[in-house]
């Protein structure tokens, strides 16, 4: 295990726009995802991108196993709107990452990160989008999402362009401790 600090907001490196990954040096990309899923998964996080761990790269990672849907409450998971098709979000290594929207429309739901500890937020996403980008060995991905799925790809994709959830958040009543907001809610950061 090579759980890596999670730099939390405040860090200036968390603001920086990341650079893109030339694959010339594989073995540092491999020993970086290596780090990103130790850290992800030592802190339960839904997603991880690498400035995240102050590497300034164009790389995320995110999935929902099912296990996690399984352990959630039905009820909260219906109050809270965020788990009801978390499970239907694949282990993924995205590298070099676009997004394009695929409507007008966004939706807002309930966000944390791992970042911003303890906080969570009513954020605006587009509901379905697509993305493109290269996996660890440099095979294209090439996806059609929506929902959950959606949105986490977006919430990760926006720390390679030093953007923070809470940056988005139209009405920052609508920002607060998870514990308050909802205090029979699980952890779910990104
Ligand atoms: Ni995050």
């Amino acid at each position: 295990m090579s759980v890596r600090p999670v730099l939390r907001m405040g860090d200036v490196r968390l603001l920086d726009v990341a650079e893109r990954v030339n694959y010339e040096d594989r073995d540092a990309l491999h020993s970086l995802l290596i780090d990103m899923r130790d850290t992800m998964q030592a802190l339960n996080g839904a997603g991880l991108a690498a400035p995240q761990i102050g590497v300034g790269l164009r790389v995320v990672i995110f999935g929902v196993p099912p296990l996690r849907q399984a352990q959630g409450k039905p009820d909260q998971e219906e109050k809270n709107g965020r788990y009801a098709d978390a499970a239907s979000v694949p282990e993924t290594v995205l590298i070099n990452p676009v997004i394009t929207p695929l409507e007008d429309e966004k939706i807002e739901d309930w966000e944390g990160c791992l970042s911003v500890p303890g906080l969570t937020g009513l954020v605006p996403r587009y509901h379905a989008i697509r993305y493109q980008g290269f996996d660890e060995n440099g095979e294209v991905i090439d996806r059609t999402v929506s929902g959950f799925h959606a949105r986490v790809v977006q919430h990760e994709c926006d720390h390679l362009d030093g953007i923070l959830y809470p940056m988005r958040i139209r009405d920052m009543r609508n920002f607060g401790f998870r514990e308050v907001l909802f205090p029979d809610s699980r952890a779910l950061d990104e």
